[in-house]
């Protein structure tokens, strides 16, 4: 019985919903366990390309059940949208998707309030998605929350809401003077969610402790990275919830003791979306190059991603805070066309050098990167299946990976598509 915790190693995109779409043909349960409508979970296979915001990326391959844990933030609105699109598919989600009664709900206030706040925010903006998703957690943290298991009781939900706007629509008028919210409007694009979503609400606690006594296998499926955690991370510069192992936990009811593998997923090199230090940024050709062979452009905003050399400071520092004892290599393939590819194996720290990922994010902008320079391999990797096959400087770097990390690479991906994988 594996229960086994999938968690992005770095700022997030680092190609999860590929990972999960693989392992969960051999999970009976996939979990998503924070976060919200701010991932973007891109799968291909076949001849279809979906990103997924709020379904775990399990739904593909096999017939595993999905279930939202109560850590996700959940915008009603777009779940149904993502329902209809899978359903298009032909993939029924009846007795396959489960959603959390405890899952909060992310609604229009919430969105509003991230905008504002941001704009309010200026040149320190975080740069966020604009899904609500830190309001959302704000309301849940301050035990005002709007859970699932409350769309089940109409009249309650409407005195609940109208309740919160008392506060909202003061700050909106006051503060950020913009007209008040509604709750008859919220209520109105309530309505017709309500009925598509409440026959998948249920106690996922109770149904994953079920799974688990019964020796059920279950992948957890995290969004975002460990460098975006609003604890771990590089603070405020961060997401509103727990990507890193704990949070899988919480996010769950899945208990620690019963958790077998962490594994961590980190691109061949790195990039992020949004403000914060990213020591390793490159600003010049090759980062254009990463951008331009690695297509990295958010999948839920659009947004160009920043991109820069490999830092395995930050990923050692991931792997001790999640305990990670497997990792995945994705977008090798990205760096096939490079005549020289560099990893970040130390930080300069006010003349000092360190190996430590500091906790301060004024001091992580400060750093100076210290690089290790391999000769790139400038052979295509697509394609390959077997790790004996790839090209003998793409497997000297991986090695060097390894070596550094003191974590074995079992999955190396070439490509967006399933079959661009190597499992070893
Ligand atoms: P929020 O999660 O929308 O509040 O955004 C907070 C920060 O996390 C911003 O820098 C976002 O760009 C970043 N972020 C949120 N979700 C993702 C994701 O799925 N991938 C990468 N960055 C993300």
């Amino acid at each position: 019985m594996a229960v086994r915790i999938v968690i992005g190693a770095q700022w997030g995109d680092e190609g999860k919903g590929k990972v999960v779409d693989i392992l969960s043909a051999e999970s009976d349960y996939v979990v998503r366990y924070q976060g919200g409508a701010n991932a973007g979970h891109t799968l291909k296979f076949d001849d279809t390309t979906i990103v997924l915001h709020l379904i775990p990326s399990g739904m593909f391959n096999g017939d595993s059940n999905c279930v939202i844990g109560n850590g996700v933030v959940v915008d009603p609105i777009s779940l149904v949208d993502e329902i209809e699109e899978v359903e298009k598919l032909n993939v029924n989600l009846k007795n396959r998707l489960y959603i959390s009664s405890s899952a909060h709900l992310i609604l229009s206030y919430h969105k509003v309030l991230d905008k504002l706040k941001e704009e309010r925010r200026g040149s320190d903006a975080i740069g966020t998605t604009g899904r609500g998703i830190g309001p959302a957690y704000v309301s849940k943290v301050s035990r005002v929350g709007i859970r699932m298991s409350d769309l089940l009781n109409e009249e309650l939900l409407k005195e609940k809401i109208e309740k919160n706007l008392l506060d909202i629509n003061s700050a909106l008028k006051s503060v950020y003077r913009e007209e008040p919210l509604s709750s008859s409007t919220i209520m109105e694009e309530l309505k017709p969610v309500i009925e598509k979503i409440t026959p998948f609400i249920c106690n996922t606690t109770k149904l994953l402790h079920d799974a688990l006594q019964q020796g059920k296998s279950v992948l957890l499926e995290g969004a975002q990275g460990s460098l975006l955690d609003v604890d771990h991370g590089t603070y405020p510069y961060v997401t509103s919830s727990s990507p890193t192992a704990g949070g899988a936990c919480t996010g769950s009811g899945i208990p620690p003791t019963a958790i077998t593998h962490a594994m961590g997923i980190t691109k061949a090199y790195c990039t992020r979306v949004g403000n914060g230090p990213f020591p390793t940024e490159l600003h010049d050709e090759n980062g254009e190059l990463l951008r331009k062979n690695g297509q990295e452009f958010g999948a839920t905003t659009g947004r160009p991603r920043r991109c820069g050399w490999l830092d395995l400071v930050a990923l050692n520092y991931a792997i001790r805070l999640n305990g990670m004892n497997e990792m995945t290599l994705t977008k090798l393939d990205v760096l096939d066309s490079f005549e020289e590819i560099k990893v970040c194996t130390g930080y300069r720290l006010d003349g000092q050098l360190t190996d430590d990922f500091p906790l301060d994010s004024d001091q992580v902008q400060r750093v100076i990167p210290v690089y290790k320079s391999f000769e790139g391999w400038q052979k295509t990797t697509r394609d390959i299946s077997s790790f004996a096959d790839l090209p003998e400087k793409a497997r000297e770097y991986i090695l060097f990976l390894e070596e550094f990390t003191g974590v074995r690479f079992n999955i190396i991906s070439t490509g967006p598509k399933r079959t661009e994988t190597i499992l070893r």
